[in-house]
């Protein structure tokens, strides 16, 4: 798919279109990765950051929010949790934190991995080369970090740079691959000055960056940042994006419809890839955001196994609908709404198809 088709479905407005869309994605995810939804147990183990990106409510100069890091122990028992529950990976996130040892990080990694059949996934930001190795020699298998929007001046505008910092974010995706992880980056979707041309851009973009895993998900403003003070435009989909049609140059809306047609061309530009329906997207459209994720591209959840007492302080923006589950049924429920698609709940680690030996057929 060529740029100007990618931008066509971006501009697309017409629902009885979008539906051969939806159509096309999910017959590529049946065909490439099959049925199996794989879930990871997400732990939010530090929300503490020295960045100051303009869109998330944990960056450092929001001083309203109390940081925490949990301790390994902590972090075993949220390992222990996703394992009993049946999942095949962890995830472990931060904020990105200087003040964290790596070494440290590494213990807790082969902690897991030499106790538990897990997969581990790390998604901790931008690291130098010798802590990336060591988390890898440590046993750690993946490494998420979203490039968020392909327009590099765009990129230091909303996630400023840091002093004696040279390697780029791009450098680091580019490398982890060599470092033997899989690699999973993504779209922040509609970021103020996004316009349709760049997001076109930024899914060409995954495909270049031959990407094992894709995660985007839709800008939710928080108040306490930069780019959630601001009033920015955004023309709605409701609204038939305004009289005059739309263009290459229009602010993308960071709404539902966009969402979609981001996970339905990410799995079009690349149909072995782990796609998972995000927490964002599902904070969006709460009644149906995990299903239509999973029906047009997805093919993976990332249930929260942090411990609840924890999980508000973890505020990349409001909302988010994993912060405080009602009770229990929050794991339970997660399975029994893929199993009412259909679907089936992944088991292992669902690992990469380009790490499985599928890739040789990988167009
Ligand atoms: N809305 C939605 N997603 C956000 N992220 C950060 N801030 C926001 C926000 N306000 C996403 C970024 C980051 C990921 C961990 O969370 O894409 O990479």
């Amino acid at each position: 798919m060529v740029r100007e088709e990618i931008l066509r479905w971006l501009l697309e407005t017409d629902s009885a279109r979008l539906q051969e869309l939806w159509r096309r994605a999910d017959e590529v995810r049946r065909h490439h990765v099959g049925d199996a939804v794989h879930l990871r147990g997400l732990v939010e183990f530090s929300n503490r950051c020295v960045r100051q990106c303009g869109y998330c409510g944990m960056r450092a100069g929001n001083s309203k929010l109390p940081r925490y890091r949990m301790t390994s122990d902590e972090i075993l028992a949220s390992a222990r949790l996703a394992h009993d529950l049946g999942y095949g990976t962890l995830v472990l996130q931060s904020g990105e934190d200087p003040s964290m040892d790596p070494e440290w990080l590494a213990a807790v990694v082969r902690k897991i991995t030499t106790t538990m059949p897990l997969a581990v996934t790390l998604s901790v930001g931008e690291w130098p080369p010798e802590a990336l190795q060591l988390w890898r020699e440590g046993g750690a298998d993946r490494y998420l970090l979203r490039f968020e929007t392909a327009d590099e001046d765009l990129l230091r505008r909303i996630h400023p740079p840091l002093p004696g910092r040279p390697w780029s974010r791009f450098e680091i995706l580019r490398s982890l691959g060599d470092l033997g992880y899989e690699v999973g980056s993504g779209i922040l979707i509609g970021v103020p000055g996004q316009t349709f041309g760049e997001l076109a851009r930024c899914i060409e973009l995954l495909r270049e960056l031959e990407l094992d895993m894709i995660g985007s998900g839709p800008f939710i403003p928080h108040p306490e940042t930069p780019l959630g003070r601001s009033p920015v435009h955004f023309s709605s989909l409701e609204g038939g994006y305004g009289a005059g049609g739309l263009s290459a140059r229009d602010q993308v809306p960071p709404d539902d419809i966009m969402t979609y047609k981001v996970l339905a061309l990410a799995r079009i530009v690349r149909p072995y890839a782990n796609i998972p329906a995000t927490t964002a997207l599902a904070t969006l459209d709460r009644a149906s955001g995990y299903e239509k994720g999973l029906q047009r591209g997805a093919n993976v959840i990332m249930p929260n196994v942090t411990p609840v007492r924890y999980r508000s302080l973890y505020h990349v923006y409001p909302g988010k609908v994993s912060s405080a589950p009602s009770d229990d049924t929050y794991y339970a429920d997660i399975k029994a709404r893929i199993e009412a698609l259909g679907r089936t709940v992944g088991v292992g680690p669902g690992s990469s198809a380009r790490w499985s030996g599928a890739a040789a057929s990988c167009p």
